[in-house]
């Protein structure tokens, strides 16, 4: 990564907009392998029940974003924003569909093919270079397609959102699992802090939920399940993870550039979430027929 052209992109709004192709796919080769070695292959958030570790957890919360489609044996899914296809192999290992992951990022798309290889799992998934804003995809080709954390770093959301709806057959289902904003004034009121979360992890933009369902009912989607994450369990676990990574890497005798980064990402997320200004939702809505 050539850094000072990153932090240059990271560092105004603008141009994490306008370059955000250039951004994301540079994030996430760039910090892929540090997500696999301080957290995990999956690189999300999940709430937590009972004494269960982070893998443990996030297989719950992939599990119930796969249950949340409807989806039988042999039908066609989508993950927008799949990152190495640890969710993938998850869901079509639960509900026996068929996944194609999308992502902008060249290097997952190299770790998921050793990892699909190394499961046995090329009949059931796979993994393409691609962006969310403008999918590879004819129409009409999915039953059911997903998105995990992943629609926070695109730039124009009701454009994915349209672009999903598209792809997907009438009368089927988007979930999606995201960070939210409690309300447009956190913005004001908790700027400083929301702008370190944006820099550091690479995010151009956020919405409200109400802002988010507006836009997906203009993409022809109707939201129709609704919770947040709390709903479901615990979400310290996350934030305490978080801590410790901050606390390892930004601390001691000159980090890189890269490590210094993640750790100052990690901090930036606890602070954010303990603020109540990011929630986290878990959501389903139907693509309404005749929509595209
Ligand atoms: C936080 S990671 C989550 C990855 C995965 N869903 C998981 O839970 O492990 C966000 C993902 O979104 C992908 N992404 C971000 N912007 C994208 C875009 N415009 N098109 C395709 N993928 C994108 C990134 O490459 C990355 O894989």
């Amino acid at each position: 990564m050539d850094f000072e052209r990153y932090a240059a992109i990271v560092r105004d709004p603008a141009a994490r907009h306008e370059r955000y192709a250039e951004m994301t796919s540079s994030y996430f080769d760039a910090f892929t392998d540090l997500y696999r070695e301080l957290w995990s292959d999956s690189l999300n958030l999940t709430w937590f029940t009972g004494q269960k570790s982070l893998a443990e957890a996030q297989k719950d919360h992939e599990r119930k974003v796969g249950d949340l489609l409807g989806v039988t044996p042999g039908m066609r899914v989508l993950d927008v924003g799949c990152g190495i296809g640890n969710p993938a192999l998850e869901i079509s290992a639960h509900t026996g569909a068929h996944v194609t992951g999308v992502t902008i990022s060249p290097r997952q798309v190299e770790v998921a093919a050793t990892k699909i290889a190394e499961a046995g799992a090329a009949d059931r998934v796979e993994v393409v270079l691609g962006d969310a804003m403008e999918l590879p995809f004819p129409d009409n080709s999915f039953d059911a397609a997903y998105a995990i954390q992943a629609i926070g770093h695109m730039p124009d959301k009701p454009r994915v959102y349209r672009e999903i709806s598209r792809v997907l057959r009438d009368d089927t289902v988007l979930v999606c699992s995201d960070g939210f904003l409690r309300s447009r004034t956190d913005l004001v009121d908790h700027g400083e802090a929301m702008e370190v979360l944006f820099q550091t992890f690479a995010v151009p933009s956020v919405t409200t939920i109400h802002e988010c369902q507006e836009e997906l009912r203009a993409a022809g989607l109707g939201m129709e399940y609704l919770t947040r994450y709390s709903d479901h369990g615990d979400m310290t676990p996350n934030w305490a993870i978080g801590e410790q990574i901050a606390a390892k890497l930004m601390g001691g005798d000159g980090p890189s550039e890269l490590s210094f980064l993640f750790g100052a990402s990690m901090d930036a997320l606890g602070k954010a979430a303990e603020s109540g200004a990011l929630e986290l939702y878990l959501w389903a809505a139907r693509k309404l027929p005749g929509r595209s």
